[in-house]
């Protein structure tokens, strides 16, 4: 056997096929073509091209690749986008637009929650999706008594259930008064 031919058959023995599936974004389905290994981030970012989330650690240490998936937060980085196939997905893209922002949105822009803004769409899906959670008496690690139906968003419980999410400029006390403000005005 020749060296080409070698070659030949152990690329043959690792290629591997693409697999069709059709990803529900921010309410359009679109139609992808993905090796099967790609990440749900990879597919949003560099299939569909919306950049809003962010790469960071790539391995599910710092959230900058948040997305809400049928409303619950989830690091797109760690799962496989051929896994989202009956899934509704939603970016910071979906979330509002310029002219209309998402409640979350504005009071991150009215508290001055960013500097950099890179952690920022990670952050906004974060916060929208761990609202959900409180509101629905899911308790954290800072929760006192997790037996509650109902948990007071305080600093320390936005802080602890927000910590999967982690940004280097530290605008975390405005983060968290953004966060504050929408839990308390009842939106988000
Ligand atoms: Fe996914 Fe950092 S890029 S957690
Ligand atoms: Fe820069 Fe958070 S605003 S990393």
């Amino acid at each position: 056997m020749s060296l080409s031919t070698v070659g030949d058959t152990k690329n043959a023995e690792n290629a591997t096929e693409n697999a069709k599936v059709a990803l529900t974004v921010n309410g359009r389905v679109r139609q992808l073509e993905l090796d099967p290994r790609t990440s749900l981030l990879d597919a949003l970012r560099e299939h569909l091209h919306l950049t809003g989330t962010k790469k960071g650690c790539d391995h599910g240490q710092c959230g900058a690749c948040t997305v809400l998936i049928n409303g619950r937060r989830i690091n797109s980085c760690l799962t496989l986008a051929v896994m989202h196939a009956d899934d509704e997905i939603v970016t910071i893209e979906g979330l509002g637009s310029p002219d209309a922002l998402h409640p979350m949105q504005a009071a991150f822009v009215l508290r001055d929650g960013f500097q950099c803004g890179y952690c920022t769409p990670g952050q906004i899906c974060s916060a929208i999706g761990m609202l959900a959670e409180a509101k629905a008496g899911w308790p954290s690690h800072a929760t006192a008594d997790v037996a509650a139906q109902t948990t007071a968003l305080t600093d320390a419980e936005i802080r602890e259930r927000m910590s999967g999410n982690i940004c280097r400029c530290a605008a975390y006390p405005n983060i968290i008064a953004a966060i504050r403000d929408v839990a308390e005005g009842g939106r988000g």
